[in-house]
């Protein structure tokens, strides 16, 4: 039997229109269900629509219509958005479904007829925004730590989960299961939420003289769920649980989220599967958050990125690429359509375009575009398919890994080589000594490791998989599910280097990717951003800044940044130095060398956050590089590091 693959992302508010964020998620998860699609195995793929709760109320009241109408309109604009995405889902779920309301009330029932459920007495602060209660020991200043608005104190009567009972079992779950939460920081982030001893049971029920707009308790008509219980749910109801064909094919699937939600996820949800005796997921995988010239998007800020503006103004599939090749899965990265051009330009006019370009005019011109035979290989050759083989081994696991960025980066080494090995056997001079058979045998190596780069591209981007394919005389077959379907599995046949037909009349011309100028605004933009001032106008030669001051864009050059202190120790025979190894948010940790090693127990740091220097140019000292400094703050023999107020992501930029 096919192995299952079931991938699902977070099911969206409807209080505001799609923008980036959502979109990244959801092709993301589309990425990942045509990469398993592709290794045949049997895929399912939900998205969908969260549509109860207090946010929906106010959204709804503020856009003057009622929680119904408002919910089917935004719901329709997702729903709507997905096609012009290349996002093929299966299934798109809506919380207001009358099949998954159904659907928790029985699991509610079963986890009440557990015990799991009890009736208490609750006071707590309330964040509409976060649509959950807070402790007192989680608020940061008073204030809800994601919003920094003031929480609403609520006292009622509700219904709690037993969630507590579960934590120990789940703790261990973790640490015996290092890769259920991925990447590795946001386990321990799950870890150390666990471990913190913050969290409580969890309520889960509002009365209905407070909020109407959500599902009836089965076992008291006064309460409606809660919503993030009821909205978890939507990953198993959507197949039919408890009796589903498709809940039990495929069922335990995984989830895609941002680091926004993990506590839902990391916490509440494998306690709820736990309690009702269900499978736990696979796997979490949660990514960091698309920011804008390093903020976060928002409609007040008039930031908000729409992906089907980028999607036709650059093309689907490359914005598809761009977001999957620009940001390391993980951390936060941040969008600007002039990196989409710089990387459009490199990578796929430079490189893929040029490549397919070349060989296929190469062709027709030496061969009148008939796939020619290959002859003997040589060195040269051997080292290329042995390049060819282990770039997309290593595409593989890296995709298997969530790894996206690397694993392209690891296909385009291939497009790379590639191009080089045109240039280093020259068909041009191999035409003119008359040497066919030599030419031949380098135009179908060639050919054959084009097919299988195009084929590796269509998790990414199917169309232009499609299309090259198509140019190399193998079109791809047409499948209702994915517009077209892939029947090769390129793994399978990475070591197969005769898959074309000898003679096969291919394209004679390719020109998928022409190259992009970057707009003159947006070179503007960027020298006002650079520069701290408006460049319309050729600006007067700044004055020298009077003795003590710094010119502003002296400042500018520092690179400040949040990073936490991952490992501290002393350096032998050097009394005053203590060596950090510090999370900037970046791949590897920073190894940066301080001179405090007299004010403070170097085990003591470990956990802290710092702000830190982060462009310094690396130096050496006592043998050690350090690449970086750490900013403390001195009065009076005291001294103490420089920590945010907030816990803040590793790598945020500090201005
Ligand atoms: N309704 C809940 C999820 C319930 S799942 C059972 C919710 N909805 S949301 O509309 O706020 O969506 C949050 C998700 O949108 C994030 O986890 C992420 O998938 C995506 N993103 C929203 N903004 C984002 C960025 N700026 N960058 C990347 N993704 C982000 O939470």
């Amino acid at each position: 039997m096919a192995s299952t693959f079931y991938i699902t992302t977070p099911i969206y508010y409807v209080n505001a229109r799609p923008h980036l964020g959502h979109a990244y998620s959801t092709i993301v998860a589309d990425t990942m269900r045509r990469f398993h699609a592709l290794k045949g195995e049997e895929t399912w793929f939900l998205t969908g629509t969260d549509e109860h709760g207090d946010k929906i109320v106010k959204a709804a009241a503020a856009a003057g219509k009622t929680p119904k109408e408002f919910v089917d309109s935004i719901s329709g604009q997702f729903q709507a958005l997905w096609p012009l995405l290349g996002v093929k889902n299966d299934q798109f779920i809506r919380t207001t479904d009358p099949d998954h309301v159904e659907r928790v009330q029985h699991f509610l029932q079963r986890v009440y007829d557990n015990g799991d459920i009890y009736f208490g007495e609750h006071s707590g602060h309330y964040c509409t925004g976060c649509e959950r209660f807070y402790t007192e020991k989680e608020l940061e200043n008073g204030l809800c730590p994601q919003h920094q608005t003031k929480p609403e104190f609520i006292q009622e009567k509700n219904y709690f989960f037993r969630m507590s009972k579960y934590l120990p079992w789940l703790a261990d779950h973790i640490r015996s299961n290092p890769d259920f939460i991925r990447p590795e920081r946001y386990r321990n982030e799950a870890l150390a939420m666990i471990e913190s001893g913050a969290l409580e049971d969890l309520c889960i029920s509002r009365p209905k003289s407070r909020l109407e707009w959500g599902i009836e308790l089965p076992f008291d008509k006064d309460y409606v769920c809660y919503v993030w219980f009821d909205a978890l749910l939507n990953y198993v109801s959507a197949l039919g649980w408890p009796d589903g064909e498709n809940y039990a094919k495929f069922w335990p699937g995984e989830h895609l989220v941002a680091k926004d939600i993990l506590k839902p996820h990391g916490v509440f949800w494998p306690t709820m599967l736990k309690s009702a005796g269900l499978p736990l997921y696979r796997h979490l995988n949660v990514h960091g958050y698309w920011l804008v010239k390093d903020t976060k998007m928002s409609k007040s800020l008039g930031n908000v990125v729409e992906p089907a503006r980028m999607a036709e103004r650059y093309g689907l599939d490359a914005f598809r690429y761009f977001l999957l090749r620009d940001m390391q899965f993980g951390s936060d990265a941040s969008f600007s359509e002039e990196a989409l051009i710089t990387r459009f330009n490199a990578d796929l006019a430079n490189d893929l375009g040029n490549l397919f370009s070349r060989v296929l005019s190469m062709n027709a011109k030496y061969f009148a575009g008939r796939i020619p035979e290959a002859g003997k290989l040589e060195d040269d050759d051997r080292v290329l398919v042995e390049l060819a083989e282990n770039a997309l081994a290593n595409y593989d696991q890296l995709f298997d890994n969530i790894r996206f960025a690397q694993a392209l980066d690891s296909l385009w080494e291939l497009v790379r080589a590639l191009n080089k090995y045109v240039d280093s056997q020259a068909p041009w001079t191999l035409f003119k000594q008359g040497n066919m058979e030599r030419l031949g045998t380098v135009i179908r190596i060639m050919l054959e490791a084009m097919r299988k780069v195009a084929l590796c591209l269509w998790p990414v981007m199917p169309g232009t998989s499609a299309t090259l394919m198509e140019q190399l005389g193998q079109p791809l077959p047409a499948s209702e599910r994915f517009g077209v379907a892939p029947d090769h599995n390129p793994v399978e046949e990475a070591g197969k280097w005769a898959l074309l037909e000898t003679g096969a009349q291919i394209a004679s011309a390719s020109n998928l990717f022409p190259r992009l100028d970057i707009p003159e605004e947006m070179k503007e933009e960027k020298n006002k951003a650079k520069q701290g001032k408006a460049p319309q106008k050729a600006a007067p030669a700044p004055a020298e800044a009077p003795a003590g001051l710094a010119e502003f864009a002296d400042f500018q050059k520092l690179e400040l940044k949040v990073g936490t202190v991952l490992e501290c120790t002393r350096v032998p025979k050097a009394d005053k130095l203590l060596c950090f190894r510090i999370d900037l948010g970046e791949s590897e940790p920073r190894q940066i060398l301080s001179g405090i090693a007299e004010y403070f127990e170097p085990e003591t740091l470990v956990g802290k956050q710092v702000c830190v220097v982060a462009n310094l140019a690396p130096r050496k000292i006592r043998g050690l590089v350090s690449s970086g400094m750490i900013l403390t703050a001195e009065s009076e023999g005291k001294l103490t590091l420089l920590t945010p107020a907030a816990g803040m992501a590793p790598g945020s930029k500090i201005s």
